[in-house]
């Protein structure tokens, strides 16, 4: 089983390229099939989230050729088979967007329902509301969401909860319905953007994402595109916090700097230097930072995705730092990993009380869930000591090299898989 050891203790310091976005390439990938005609993908994170949800697309008929590591082209015309086995759900829960996708184009979808995970319930009413507002039948039998419609037909719905999947799965089947569909209440993170923008790029005919209100007119037909897809706001703000923990120094290239605010924010608040560029942005950190409060909220609040790199960095500040996790019930496993390490926490339902320590001490922990497990990979990159991080398959669902673009920035963490391995790396950092 593979882990990362980490010496930590040096300011990461350089420049560091950011993908594109895995939340909007897992939805893009599913909407690439309601079209017969061929779409090629750019910028598409190489990580295994998105080598999954391929397979799955393969798995029902669609053709997918890898033209390069960031480059896909995808052929949905031989589709014939539309069930998602709960293999593939099982893995990657993103793959429920081929719901809204295979709906959209065949009126029919058959997807295993997704369980819990690792962060919360993760309920899907709000996707399968919209599904029957406009017009489907849904039913769920023998573990399966089972949807279908004569025709699919335009409406005007209102979500009661703000839901990125459900704003994306309900506009992708809204894309090609009859009449026109006004969504309110929708998600407005990037992706959602990005995700109404490829469709448009197809010849959907889709208003207001990025707003509460999002206006789709159906279209009969869908027609080849070329796409590159947005980078990856959440691996930007990792990056970012990475220097704010480590003292660093860090130019975060690639990105949109609008899209990283609320993360932008919180840093200028705790003390870092923040310097905006047109496509990259510069944090800074020198010296101790201070205490803060955030809460996670949907875009353009701070990200839930964001929330526990942002409490690594905070469990260093001077102070009392709070955290109020509103979006997903069960997104503070990592403090107890962390309080190995050194940190003083204290978590009541959904808001932790953080009392900043100096600095934390190496030590074995695991990763309970992708974005935890690269905020601990942070939190040993600021400790004195070592540092291992078990059940690493979690980071590597949605980071690309994750290891090597923190040691081009001076970090010392190495992927291992044996004891010997271990003692390797220990011997080299002495
Ligand atoms: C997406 C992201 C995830 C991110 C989350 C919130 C992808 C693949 N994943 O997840 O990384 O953490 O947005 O920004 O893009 N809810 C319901 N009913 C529903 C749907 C959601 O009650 O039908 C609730 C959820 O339990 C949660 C909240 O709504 O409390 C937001 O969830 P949602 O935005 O749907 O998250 P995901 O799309 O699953």
């Amino acid at each position: 089983m593979e882990q990362y050891i980490i010496k930590g203790g040096t300011p990461l310091v350089g420049e560091v390229q950011i993908g594109g976005a895995k939340n909007a390439a897992l939805a893009i990938l599913a909407a690439a099939i309601m079209t017969d005609e061929t779409v090629t993908i750019d910028n598409l994170p190489d990580v295994n989230d998105i080598n999954v949800l391929l397979e799955a697309m393969a798995g029902i008929g669609a053709t997918i050729q890898r033209v390069d590591r960031h480059t896909v082209k995808i052929n949905g015309g031989g589709v014939r088979d539309f069930s998602i086995e709960y293999d593939y759900i099982k893995k990657i829960r993103a793959s429920y967007y081929l719901l809204g996708a295979l709906l959209g184009k065949y009126n029919k979808a058959e997807v295993a329902l997704p369980g819990g995970c690792n962060i919360g319930s993760r309920p899907i009413d709000q996707h399968l509301k919209g599904f029957k507002a406009i017009g489907a039948e849904v039913v769920i039998e023998h573990g399966k969401i089972i949807a279908e419609a004569e025709q699919l037909t335009g409406t005007h719905l209102y979500f009661d909860v703000v839901s990125v999947g459900a704003t994306i799965n309900v506009m992708m089947a809204a894309a090609m319905a009859d009449g026109t569909t006004i969504m309110e209440n929708v998600a407005k993170e990037p992706h959602v953007v990005d995700v109404a923008n490829f469709l448009n790029s197809m010849g959907a005919n889709i208003r207001g994402a990025g707003t509460d209100v999002i206006k789709i007119k159906g279209v009969s037909k869908l027609h080849k595109t070329e796409y590159s897809i947005i980078p990856d706001q959440i691996e930007a703000g990792t990056f970012m916090m990475a220097a704010a923990a480590t003292q660093g120094d860090i130019m975060v290239m690639n990105v949109i700097p609008k899209h990283l605010e609320a993360t932008t924010a919180k840093l200028v608040e705790i003390g870092c230097e923040v310097e905006e560029f047109d496509d990259a942005v510069r944090v800074v950190a020198k010296g101790r930072l201070k205490h803060t409060q955030v809460k996670t909220l949907p875009y353009p609040g701070f990200p839930t995705d964001m929330q526990p790199q942002m409490g690594v960095t905070l469990a260093l500040c001077s102070g009392t730092s709070t955290i109020t996790e509103s979006i997903f019930e069960n997104r503070f496993k990592y403090l107890d990993e962390l309080a190995r390490m050194g940190a003083n926490i204290k978590v009541e339902g959904n808001s932790a009380t953080i009392e900043g320590v100096e600095q934390f001490s190496g030590a074995r922990v695991s990763a309970p869930d992708l974005r935890a497990g690269a905020a601990l990979c942070i939190a040993g990159l600021a400790a004195e000591g070592i540092t291992i991080v078990d059940d690493i398959v979690y980071i590597q669902r949605g980071y690309e090299q994750f290891e090597e673009k923190l040691r081009n920035l001076g970090g010392m963490i190495e992927k291992v898989s044996s004891e010997k391995e271990i003692q390797k790396f220990k011997f080299k950092v002495g």
